[in-house]
């Protein structure tokens, strides 16, 4: 391993991980466990900021580290671990949140929608949700975070919030972290217009059944303006199409290239040809998926001593930051 530096990705226990999941975030945290050191955090407080992700934490937990593991997290050469495990992050959290001008936070376009989405319980913690997420970063030294698209406002709030600590304490313990974005940073859902998630139901699990992916690939949307079979379609303005590019070879993506444009093949058999490499890409996926969830103990103890290994280091960057503070 040559060793660039820390790397650390946190998500809230969702459940299982979907395509947009796997293409903006897990696939990096996978291969940069290559070059850096990593750390993995299922972020359990952070979850607590809304309601349908405070129901079910335990198995959310769990399917969600499933899937982590199942991608080719490797508890070897990285930590996975359950962010509040280490509740050094909730003192941080507190002594970032007086160098954290309040006006700026609630200028976020993140807490602007979740204000809209759930007018009836705008918490105090959806306000200082991007702090705690600074919080995650800085107590584990992280230079790089591998993250989707929707994330950059966060990235860049918490590389303000670093150098206001660092100046307001003439100190440089805490790092300022990179945000890193895969080749797909936004995912669009089976809808096409929108970014893929759980919570609006146009994502397609990882973990599904073949038959169940099939099922959800033929709901998705297309070139909206080819409405007949027999109407030519535009690729480039085509969700399947996208995915194509990533999933099926080359000598296909330029098959369905060239006859989309000229109504040679239809969406539907377009559709049927994704499903299959979809599920064939999957299929090791599902079969580690499948091992590991028949063990689901092992897989605590692996949250478990990821949690104390985390918390070594997290104990380091405290003392460092109590120390810069001036704490008696
Ligand atoms: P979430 O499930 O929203 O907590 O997101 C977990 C991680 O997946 C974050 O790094 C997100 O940026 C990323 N992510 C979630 N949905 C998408 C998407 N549709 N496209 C790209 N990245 C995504
Ligand atoms: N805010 C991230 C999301 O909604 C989750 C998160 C919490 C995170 N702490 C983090 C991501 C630290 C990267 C680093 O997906």
């Amino acid at each position: 391993m040559i060793n660039k530096g820390r790397v650390f990705s946190g998500a809230r226990p969702t459940g299982r991980q979907h395509l947009g999941n796997y293409l903006g975030a897990v696939q990096n945290y996978v291969a940069l466990q290559n070059d850096y050191d990593c750390i993995y955090s299922i972020v359990d407080l952070h979850a607590l900021t809304t309601l349908e992700t405070t129901l079910d934490l335990k198995q959310n937990t769990l399917e969600m580290a499933l899937d982590w593991l199942a991608a080719g997290i490797d508890p070897e050469r990285s930590i996975i671990f359950i962010q509040s495990h280490v509740p050094e992050v909730a003192e941080l959290h507190t002594i970032l949140s007086m160098v954290t001008p309040l006006g700026k936070l609630t200028e976020l376009p993140t807490f602007k929608d979740k204000i809209r989405e759930q007018p009836n319980n705008i918490n105090y913690g959806l306000v200082g949700y991007p702090v705690l997420m600074t919080a995650d970063i800085v107590l584990y030294k992280a230079n790089v975070v591998p993250v989707g698209v929707d994330q950059a406002p966060h990235l860049e709030f918490a590389r303000e919030i670093v150098r206001s600590f660092n100046f307001r304490y003439g100190t440089d313990v805490l790092i300022e972290p990179e945000m890193k974005v895969t080749k797909i940073p936004k995912v669009l859902g089976i809808d096409g217009q929108k970014k893929m998630s759980k919570s609006l139901n146009n994502h397609i699990e990882l973990a599904a059944t073949p038959e169940e992916t099939q099922k959800r690939v033929m709901m998705m949307v297309t070139d909206p303006a080819r409405k007949l079979r027999s109407d030519p379609g535009d690729p480039d303005v085509c969700n399947v199409y996208t995915m194509h590019e990533i999933f099926s070879k080359l000598e296909e993506v330029e098959m369905i290239n060239r006859e989309c444009r000229i109504a040679g093949i239809g969406c539907v058999d377009c559709k049927k040809i994704f499903a299959k490499n979809l599920n064939d890409h999957l299929a090791p996926f599902r079969e580690r998926r499948a091992k590991f969830s028949q063990k689901p103990q092992e897989v605590l103890d692996i949250l478990y001593e990821g949690g104390k290994r985390a918390r070594k280091i997290a104990e380091g960057t405290m003392r460092e930051v109590r120390n810069a503070v001036g704490f008696p």
